[in-house]
């Protein structure tokens, strides 16, 4: 086959590929089996692999995500991100109406949306193609996040209609549906990793998440609400929407348009019920006003625009009984009080639990036995007491005092100065700071170990068969025990045995994380292990040199002498040292980083006589400099090899930004 057929051949693979996709997810009217779609799409993944150099950036293989993105780069918007004015009741709305036909006069209409709670981005595209979606930032800038971005199915890479502006950039939401978020949360919980509190910030998380093939596991969707252009295409903001369905966008059937206050109030009063029935979140409805013409009389404010507000919804809140206080203990020890309830309905899910923190709170709402308690599920999983109904009280009912003992070990609890959680001091034998110190140690984000999970961990701990850290690596010479146990056949055995020596491979920064130490989060494991280099180091390290390693404070430090004064865990340590497990950063790691080029900012482009384009970002980036997708006057340096594109040479020309070579960012990094 010529080069010419191969891409003729790719090209109508990614086409017929886009219009399965977007009869999937934007019409969710499939016409081919997932087995047929997944063999195109790896033959199409095949054919580019072969031919990289006719590969299109915008293929419907980029939706599995592929490309690491280590910094986000900051890219300016071109039509300013405003925010929306808030109303939260009748009088709000007609306030606002009477302010726009004190403007207008009373010949227009309204265009009612529901608010969809997720994060908003703005997607360019030129000539039919996704270039850039990017974040919004702070409004007049935000992070290109579009490798990502690619990754969500609804979102087109092109469109199939060439009858649209050349450029133009469409806004629009980001958001998880419910079903999904409570999947993967679940997931999260069973792996022992901490769950996001609700979809939006689920959804948040996961756009900015540094790997996009793990962004492409996380299912998100997006609505599109509007259309900027440098010229007008459409007369009124509903025209755009039935406009951008044909093009291929997913627009939300639930928009309406209607012809005054009353109707928009009868539109909010609908959803007010109705949102529960959604499979996605919405916190409110966006009313906007339809004509473009009006909209510019309008005009904004210098936050937000006069010809559109949102009403906000209420946090449903219900009354129910209160059965008990039951205390929980987490893996440092910290026991959080939790409100047993009646089983009620809110917000679509059956509420039976709500936290209560702390000790404080328990004294805020000055809680006793059986009362009748108001419940609000705010942005968390788990819903708050507000208030209690003093009415109810029954006569005589004792207060709810906080525990002087913890409820697991009996062991007698404290309180450090200035804290306002209460701990269990015994963590070498109270058995859910155990359990969870080991849960915590075989998570995704510490050692990662295939194979197990936090329950299992749990019935190990039954059995007796793990009471630290260390004693997984010895669960391969207690096999028999193993077969004993309910579930566990040979292949799932030699799978966890296989988890746990492969751990025994991952970096110091990991382990050190996994030994959940106070304070030690992911980052400040890292910043450990690059400054100590080995645990020797860092078990001799005094106050001082502590806090001299960058981000370590005073309060951290000291936690890590603590951790180090005891002889428990330098015994743990050693324990996992004769196991094998890596106590040393490697040399390469600690070599690279340095913070030469922090806050410098580069173009890479053209061919380089040492060292591949990927090398040179990787070297970049690794010493604090941060790489830019395009020239702008934003650039500080355009690092340029041969056969560089003439016009990216005169956009740095007129805009005078200094041309490096290879070896001008050596020099810089002596
Ligand atoms: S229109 C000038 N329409 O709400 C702002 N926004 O509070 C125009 N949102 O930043 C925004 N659903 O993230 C619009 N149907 C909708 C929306 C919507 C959700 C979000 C959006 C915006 C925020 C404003």
């Amino acid at each position: 086959m010529s080069l010419f057929d191969v891409k003729e051949k790719m090209d109508a693979l990614a086409a017929e590929l886009n219009q399965h996709t977007y009869n999937y997810y934007v019409l969710a009217m499939p016409t081919i089996a997932d087995y047929e779609f997944d063999k195109k799409l790896a033959t199409l993944n095949q054919l580019e692999l072969d031919n990289p150099d006719l590969a299109d950036p915008n293929s419907p293989t980029q939706k599995v995500g592929g490309d690491i993105t280590k910094n986000f780069v900051t890219i300016p918007h071109r039509w300013a991100m405003l925010s929306l004015g808030n109303t939260y009741n009748e009088q709000d709305l007609r306030d606002f109406d009477e302010r726009v036909r004190k403007s207008i006069g009373d010949d227009f209409q309204y265009v009612c949306e529901l608010k969809f709670d997720g994060l908003s981005i703005s997607l360019t595209y030129e000539d039919s193609k996704l270039v850039k979606a990017v974040t919004r930032g702070d409004g007049s800038k935000g992070d290109d996040v579009t490798t990502n971005v690619k990754t969500i199915n609804s979102i087109p890479h092109w469109l199939k209609s060439k009858d649209v502006p050349p450029l133009f950039e469409i806004r629009g939401e980001i958001f998880m549906h419910r079903a999904a978020f409570d999947r993967l949360n679940n997931e999260r919980e069973a792996l022992g990793e901490v769950q996001y509190a609700n979809p939006r910030n689920f959804a948040a998380g996961t756009v900015k998440m540094q790997d996009s093939k793990e962004v492409a596991k996380r299912p998100l969707d997006c609505f599109l609400y509007s259309l900027n252009t440098d010229k007008n295409y459409f007369k009124t903001h509903w025209e755009s929407l039935q406009s951008l369905k044909d093009w291929g966008f997913h627009i939300s059937k639930d928009a309406k348009l209607v012809n005054g206050i009353d109707d928009v109030l009868d539109f909010i009063t609908y959803w007010s019920e109705h949102r529960f029935g959604l499979s996605y979140d919405i916190d409110g409805i966006v009313i906007k006003i339809n004509s473009y013409a009006q909209q510019q009389e309008l005009g904004f404010t210098a936050k937000s625009p006069r010809w559109a507000i949102s009403y906000k919804y209420k946090a449903q809140e219900v009354e129910t009984l209160l059965e008990k206080v039951t205390y929980q203990v987490g893996r440092t020890g910290a026991v959080t009080p939790v409100a047993n309830l009646k089983p009620i309905q809110l917000a679509g899910t059956t509420v039976k639990r709500a936290t209560l923190h702390n000790a404080n709170e328990i004294e805020r709402l000055d809680l006793h036995e059986g009362d009748s308690v108001f419940v609000e599920k705010g942005g968390e999983i788990i819903p708050k007491i507000i208030n209690v109904n003093l009415d109810k009280r029954i006569k005589g009912a004792s207060k709810i005092v906080y525990l002087t003992h913890c409820p697991e070990c009996g062991t007698k609890l404290i309180r450090k100065e200035g804290e306002v959680a209460f701990y269990c001091p015994n963590d070498e034998g109270c058995p859910p700071q155990i359990v969870g110190k080991i849960q915590h140690f075989i998570g995704r984000k510490a050692m990662n170990i295939d194979g197990l999970g936090n329950e299992t961990i749990e019935t190990f701990y039954q059995r007796g068969l793990v009471k630290h850290i260390s004693d997984l690596y010895t669960l391969k010479d207690k096999s028999d025990e193993l077969k004993l146990l309910d579930r566990f056949g040979d292949r799932s055995i030699e799978n966890m045995l296989n988890g746990i020596e492969h751990s025994k491979q991952m970096p110091f920064e990991k382990v050190l994380f996994g030994l959940g130490i106070r304070y030690v989060g992911e980052t400040v494991a890292k910043k450990l292990a690059f400054g100590a280099k080995n645990i020797e180091n860092l078990i001799n390290s005094t106050l001082d040199e502590l806090t001299a390693i960058e981000e370590i404070g005073g309060k951290i430090a000291e936690s890590i002498l603590e951790y180090f004064s005891k002889p428990e865990h330098l015994d743990q340590i050693a324990r996992l040292k004769s196991d094998g497990l890596q106590f040393i950063t490697q040399e390469n790691e600690v070599a690279l980083k340095s913070d030469k080029l922090t806050g410098k900012t580069f173009v890479i482009s053209g061919v380089f006589e040492n060292y591949s384009r990927e090398e040179l970002k990787d070297l970049i980036e690794s010493n604090g400099g941060k790489i830019l997708s395009g020239i702008s006057v934003k650039l500080n340096y355009l690092l340029a090899g041969e056969n560089m594109g003439p016009s990216k040479l005169d956009k740095a020309k007129k805009l005078n930004i200094p041309l490096i070579t290879e070896g001008n960012l050596f020099e810089m990094l002596k």
